[in-house]
């Protein structure tokens, strides 16, 4: 099928290069005519694992584009993706800007009647004005649009790999004819018929066929929603939770190891820690309690994860206060800087939020991660930036450990032991085993354990 992308950013990569993966034309555009001149120089704007190889190989073999015109990309395609921000604006609601000039482009320029799929997380009855707005730019034309919405359920740092393998592909359809299109679109996915990028090829075996759900337009904006706000739901509940223990002796690992096991609760998102950081589950939750408010609905539960989360640095600050007394000219490395591991993505980052507070103290910082220095340059040049884990803890007060990247498990703890200053490390994501880095001589802090 003929497919035009409108966004580039992670959604919208994600999407144009798997749907391109499994056999679609596709064509991306982006109004930053300066992020298609990097895709279109082989270079890319974001680092997900998987994304080079993909997009490299569907660009060679003539099945990806990347066009800086939006309208020669919609004129060419049958349906359209709209995968633009939908960022949060200062009250809280989703900024839907984006959305309707997208769909006035779409409607002046993209030569006739389409399929116009919503990809970004919006806010449920959006469809309903975008088919409002559709119909209002074509006036003149007379062209008719339909609409749809697919939510997208990805995840950075596994983006490709659940593009690929989701748990259910959620479409929201008001006519059998857009419903008939997209379980064409993803067909491929369906049946499990595509060179899985991760796996040598095959697909593995332990991620079964995905489920075809079909509602309507507004369950299915509501449906990405409710998943993200329930996930915000469960991180804060453990974190609440590791409050408890902290103050019971209990261990926040063992109690949502067992909790967990009951399938009616499940093992996912009980992380207890820093909190939710990012560029989705923050602004979802904020856009779907406004949201609730507009309807006359006080969805007090959503507010209290809200609050749990934004506790978290107060709690990491103080458990850093009552370790080192006086903040003010201590040396403390950073290690890691994205929202969560194997992204460079530093929107929202409970790491960042920490470094702000411990600048704000007065305190000297020293920062590395593995792929997100370049943009926390540009953000926080306060921060100095290690070249490594080594040298960032080099004569350090303390070490905070802020996101879980797989190489600090690696590090060599006795090194570290033996250049810090004082041996003293929060570890801000229940990453590291306290008997083990106690036993090394470290005095160590962790939340709930
Ligand atoms: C989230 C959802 O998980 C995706 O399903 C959704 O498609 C995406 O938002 C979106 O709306 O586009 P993402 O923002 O990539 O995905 O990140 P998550 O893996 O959900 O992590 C969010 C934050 O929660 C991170 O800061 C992470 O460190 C934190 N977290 C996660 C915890 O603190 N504890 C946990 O147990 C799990």
């Amino acid at each position: 099928m003929r497919i035009s992308v409108i966004g580039c950013g992670y959604v919208g990569l994600i999407t144009g290069a798997c749907l391109a993966e499994i056999g679609h034309e596709v064509s991306c555009t982006d109004n930053d005519d300066s992020k298609i001149q990097i895709l279109r120089a082989g270079k890319l704007p974001i680092y997900e694992p998987h994304l080079d190889t993909l997009i490299e190989k569907n660009t060679r073999e003539g099945r990806l584009h990347f066009l800086a015109n939006p309208g020669e990309a919609v004129r060419g395609s049958d349906v359209v993706f709209i995968c633009v921000g939908t960022p949060p604006l200062e009250n809280g609601d989703a900024d839907l800007s984006a959305i309707d000039s997208v769909a006035r482009m779409i409607a002046t320029e993209g030569g006739g009647p389409k399929l116009v799929i919503e990809k970004s997380t919006v806010p449920a009855q959006t469809g309903q004005e975008l088919k409002r707005a559709l119909s209002v730019y074509s006036r003149k034309s007379g062209i008719t649009f339909r609409v749809a919405s697919n939510p997208e359920f990805l995840r950075e740092g596994t983006a490709v790999m659940d593009f690929l393998h989701p748990d259910r592909i959620v479409i929201g359809v008001d006519d059998d004819s857009a419903a008939k299109q997209l379980r064409e679109i993803y067909q491929p996915i369906l049946d499990r018929k595509f060179n899985c990028p991760a796996h040598a090829g095959k697909c593995p075996a332990e991620s079964p066929a995905p489920i075809f759900v079909t509602t309507t337009v507004n369950s299915a904006e509501l449906i990405k929603h409710a998943s993200n706000s329930f996930l915000a739901l469960k991180i804060s509940f453990a974190n609440a939770l590791a409050d408890m223990c902290e103050q019971l002796g209990a261990d926040v690992q063992e109690v949502t190891a067992a909790v967990g096991m009951d399938p009616r609760i499940g093992p996912d998102f009980l992380r207890a820690g820093l909190g939710f950081g990012g560029f989705c589950l923050p602004k979802d939750v904020q856009a779907f309690i406004r949201l609730a408010e507009r309807v006359g609905i006080d969805f007090t539960l959503l507010k209290a994860t809200e609050q749990v989360n934004k506790q978290r640095i107060d709690i990491l600050m103080e458990k850093a206060r009552k370790a080192l007394w006086v903040l003010k000219g201590k040396n403390i490395a950073i290690l890691g800087l994205a929202f969560k591991p194997n992204t460079d993505d530093i929107r929202f980052s409970p790491a960042l939020d920490a470094a702000r507070k411990f600048l704000a103290e007065g305190a000297i910082l020293r920062a590395y991660d593995p792929q997100a220095m370049e943009k926390t340059r540009k953000l926080l040049p306060q921060i100095s930036l290690a070249s490594s884990a080594y040298a960032a803890v080099e004569h350090a007060d303390a070490l905070v450990l802020a996101t879980e990247w797989d190489e600090f498990r690696k590090l060599d703890w006795k090194r570290v032991f033996s250049v810090m200053a004082r041996p003293l490390i929060i570890d801000a994501r229940n990453f590291l085993d306290p008997a083990e880095m106690r036993a090394l001589g470290f005095e160590y802090h962790s939340f709930g354990r």
